[in-house]
């Protein structure tokens, strides 16, 4: 048994772990501690400081509601989301590559007819999306379930303007058919900034950072036996590309929206999705 010392703190901490904690959540809570105590003496924190930072996080937490998650926010903007996804997606070859998955998917969006419009508010530039998902062999995958979700025009999701917008506007389910095909209509999605009204908003504004994300749409692609993918495509030309809010920018998922000349749509999006094989899940 030691008593504290500023040396030794994050050992005298650390010792202090019961005998028959997991070993997992051993090791994770004495590396939060080492890091968390190595930071504390890199920055030689002075107590105001940590009364701001205690402050922030109560903040964050009471502006939490079940329509609201600023934790998720402030770990979007601080990179850990993009780097989690990194290491748990470590995409095999030529399977298609993830992104954030933000907080404002619904579950249980209705699923619809193959090139359904799911822009029910009639805002905005239609645009057909359209294209297959294929296994890493490139053979088709029947009766996957591809469920998509954008903003609407004015950059707002449906659940950010309850009673404004219809429920599931710029939501639906659609699964491919036996050429692994998929097709709907929505709308060409727009930039659009985080919610900034809160903790996260004033700490980006205070570190000189927009909070914009480029314009994209959202997927969430399941098969049996394959990995479920999470990822987004993003508008080519998009102005924030480069310094997207939450880091969610890969090269791979930037898509040519071509404009057509058609009665139904001005505009097309094609993309093929690979969905990498099943692993053991991880914890
Ligand atoms: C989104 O793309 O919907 C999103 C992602 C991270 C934070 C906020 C929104
Ligand atoms: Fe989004």
């Amino acid at each position: 048994m030691r008593y504290f010392t500023e040396e030794a703190s994050a050992e005298v901490v650390n010792e202090r772990m019961g005998p028959s904690v997991s070993p997992r959540l051993s090791r994770i809570m004495s590396s939060l501690v080492t890091h968390l105590h190595a930071f504390v003496k890199d920055v030689e924190l002075t107590e105001s400081e940590w009364g701001v930072a205690i402050d922030f996080l109560t903040r964050t937490g009471q502006i939490c509601s079940d329509a609201r998650q600023e934790f998720i926010l402030l770990s979007d903007v601080l990179g850990v989301s993009m780097l989690v996804d990194a290491i748990n997606h470590r995409t095999p070859g030529q399977a298609t590559e993830t992104t954030v998955f933000g907080p404002f998917h619904v579950d249980g969006a209705p699923e619809r007819e193959m090139g359904a419009n799911i822009s029910l508010d009639g805002k905005g530039e239609t645009c057909l999306f359209e294209g297959r998902v294929l296994d890493v062999d490139g053979r088709p995958i029947e009766n996957a379930l591809v469920d998509v979700w954008s903003d609407n025009e004015d950059g707002f999701y449906d659940v950010q303007q309850p009673g404004v917008q219809p429920p599931f506007n710029n939501r639906g389910i659609f699964r491919t058919d036996k050429d692994g095909r998929y097709a709907f209509r929505g709308i060409k999605p727009v930039a659009y900034p985080i919610p900034d009204d809160g903790p996260v908003g004033r700490m980006l504004a205070a570190l000189g950072r927009h909070p914009w994300r480029p314009a994209h749409m959202h997927f969430l692609v399941t098969a049996p036996g394959c990995e479920r993918l999470i990822t987004h495509i993003f508008v080519a030309g998009d102005a924030y590309l480069t310094s997207d809010a939450v880091f969610g920018v890969k090269e791979t998922l930037i898509v040519d929206f071509k404009p057509v000349v058609s009665p139904s749509e001005r505009w097309r999006a094609h993309f093929d999705f690979v969905l990498a094989p099943a692993t053991a899940s991880r914890a």
